[in-house]
């Protein structure tokens, strides 16, 4: 097996999507593993899944930096002193400057609980319930510097069901956004995506699209 891409997650909660990557590491001949845990707030139970993993993990709070460049300033030593070569942010409720985007360009990814580009932002799922859709869903994509924004790696559709409730539509979601995040990871690291005009394209189709729609 060649060698890993090394991998860093940022967090700002539950971390069940960490866990899901965790779990993803642990199967034969996963292409990546995960050299650090960032969280920018103490005391989240993703912090606490990181350690049983026993992944190195630090905590650079936001409230103890005067302005967002020192914070992030504090986060690139963090991921390059860990030699992070793909960071994921996984439910890390901070926005990004362009200027650390830009340092990470491509190299940075993030997962959002609808099919973007709808629902970009906060409150996805009532808004996609009120909005009548009839499906909602999951994305990962490379982070630019527009929030939710960015070339898409993966998505997986959910049909929102007549009585859902945010919650109840929030569940099903997460239980997509399990699979997908671990595959994106995998296509990145081994090396199945080019970004061209703007779009995540595979390389080597070596999925078929249904699969990579409702992967399993
Ligand atoms: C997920 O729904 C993710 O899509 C969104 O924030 C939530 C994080 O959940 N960006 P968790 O911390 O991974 O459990």
């Amino acid at each position: 097996m060649s060698r890993k891409l090394k991998i860093g997650v940022l967090i700002s909660g539950r971390g069940s999507n960490l866990h899901s990557l965790i779990e993803a590491t642990k199967t034969n001949n996963f292409p990546a593993e995960i050299v650090i845990v960032i969280a920018n707030v103490p005391n989240i139970t993703g912090l606490e899944i990181a350690k049983k993993a026993r992944i190195p993990v630090q905590i650079i709070n936001h409230k103890n930096f005067n302005e967002r460049e020192f914070f992030e300033d504090e986060l690139h030593g963090v991921l390059t002193k860990a030699k992070v070569e793909l960071v994921c942010l996984a439910g890390f409720m901070r926005i990004l400057t362009d200027h650390f985007i830009d340092l990470w360009l491509d190299k940075i990814i993030n997962i959002h609980p609808s099919l973007l580009p709808s629902f970009k932002g906060l409150n996805t799922h009532n808004r996609a319930i009120e909005s009548g859709a009839k499906f909602s869903g999951c994305t990962i994509h490379f982070v630019r510097p527009e929030m939710d924004d960015g070339p898409i790696i993966i998505q997986a559709v959910v049909a929102i069901e007549q009585n859902d409730t945010s919650d109840t539509l929030a569940n099903r979601i997460l239980v997509e956004e399990h699979k997908i995040y671990p595959l994106a990871v995998k296509l990145i690291a081994t090396k199945q995506i080019s970004i061209r005009n703007g779009q995540a394209r595979l390389k080597n189709p070596i999925y078929p699209r249904s699969a990579l729609l409702n992967p399993c």
